[in-house]
């Protein structure tokens, strides 16, 4: 069997890591295609060696460009490669350009797709990822749900449950299978804030940094708040640019630090033992949620409630009082007792292996008959400082 993946962004490796090594174990044929649409090293090519992912069999070389570009770009040179290689199956992961461009390169040539993290859906339409998520899910022939409210959104769009699978969230995966390393690598240490409880801030959302006004108000309550505690800020490269554009001085050191994006092991080192994580990113409302670290989302909606109801994730106004108020609401907030959501158990892409390569179905109420394999139990740090 060949099955094709295709992934173009940061978020996109942590995803494809456990799936590939699970594919590779039963023997199939895991070609990797890499768009180009992240190519600095730091946002691609660090994630793949941390993560031990083989190099892409193919990198398309896209870049940045408009939407319209950037989709167009990875359509035209994804097609002649599946058009070659005639796989089996192509998986698509996500929701960014590049997984709702190789969705309808492959529909179209009438190659069965597959979608990893279907299903979530924020109703916001003003998120390009929205767009991306909807079309993917409606040209998969496979969807893959990492929680039980995706069923519901997908049911409620017409899309028949004998497509669904609900095998729970691959990004845990990654985070159980990385974290005994992550806390080797001691990040708060190298970064001398392991002495007190201290905030990750990553902003990247174009509504977050675009319009100069929001990414203003965002930096003012971070260098607040940096009056309290250390607050570190890797820094998206999108950020970095309006940032450099609003030409701000920005009184940073020692409270507010600026960092570079940081790789996989770094950034949950740092996350694990924070006193609280500031964020408009997806997996760090899910990766927060699965340690017990509190997170403040800053976004007036999310596509995964469930961080919400089920974790430790609270959405926040762009609005510096609101961020001030809610952060030290957070930072006296962690408790020991983490929270568990239903499938976030390192199983995910077992269970998705099992799918492709067995035919084997996991329904919505079919957890009991599970046979999986046995998994070492994962330690979660307390938090750093705290009395
Ligand atoms: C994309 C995804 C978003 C995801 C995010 C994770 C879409 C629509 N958006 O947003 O869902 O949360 O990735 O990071 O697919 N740039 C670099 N180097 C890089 C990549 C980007 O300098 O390696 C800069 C370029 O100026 C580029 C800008 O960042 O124009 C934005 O990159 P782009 O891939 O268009 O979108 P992201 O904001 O990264």
């Amino acid at each position: 069997m060949r099955v094709l993946s295709v992934v173009g962004a940061r978020p996109n490796f942590m995803k494809l890591a456990p799936v590939d090594r699970e594919l590779v174990r039963r023997g199939v044929d895991h070609v990797i295609v890499h768009t180009g649409q992240h190519y600095d090293p730091g946002m691609s090519a660090a994630f793949f060696e941390e993560l031990w992912i083989p190099a892409p069999d193919y990198d398309l070389g896209v870049g940045s460009g408009s939407h319209a570009q950037q989709t167009a770009t990875v359509m035209q040179r994804l097609e002649p490669a599946i058009v070659e290689l005639r796989p089996d199956l192509v998986l698509t992961y996500g929701d960014v350009n590049s997984t709702v461009a190789a969705a309808l390169v492959a529909a179209k040539l009438q190659v069965r797709v597959a979608h990893v993290e279907a299903g979530l859906r924020s109703g916001d339409w003003t998120m390009p990822e929205e767009i991306n998520r909807v079309v993917t899910d409606r040209l998969s022939d496979l969807l893959f749900l990492p929680s039980r409210d995706a069923a519901e959104n997908l049911a409620a769009e017409g899309i028949a449950a004998d497509r669904m699978h609900f095998v729970g969230n691959v990004m845990i995966d990654t985070l159980c299978w990385a974290l005994p390393q992550a806390l080797a690598v001691d990040a708060p240490g190298r970064f001398d804030v392991r002495a007190r409880p201290y905030v990750v801030v990553t902003l990247h959302r174009p509504t977050n940094v675009d319009d100069p006004a929001v990414l203003r108000e965002l930096l003012e309550a971070l260098t607040r708040l940096a009056d309290h505690v250390p607050v570190l800020f890797p820094v998206h490269p999108r950020t970095r640019g309006r940032i450099r554009e609003l030409r701000l001085r920005l009184t940073t050191e020692p409270g507010l630090r600026l960092l570079e994006p940081l790789g996989y092991l770094d950034m949950l080192s740092l996350v694990a033992n924070a006193g609280l994580v500031v964020t408009d990113s997806g997996g760090l409302q899910e990766e927060t949620s699965f340690l017990g670290v509190p997170c403040l989302t800053v976004r007036p909606n999310t596509d995964r409630p469930i961080t919400c109801t089920h974790g430790t994730n609270r959405l926040v106004q762009a609005q510096r009082d609101a961020i001030l108020a809610a952060a030290e609401r957070g930072l006296s907030r962690r408790s020991p007792a983490r929270p568990v959501i239903e499938r976030w158990d390192g199983h995910a892409a077992e269970r998705i292996a099992r799918v492709v390569c067995d035919g084997e179905r996991f329904e919505l109420d079919g957890a009991s008959a599970e046979r999986l394999m046995p998994r070492r139990a994962v330690a979660i740090p307390q938090p750093l400082g705290a009395a």
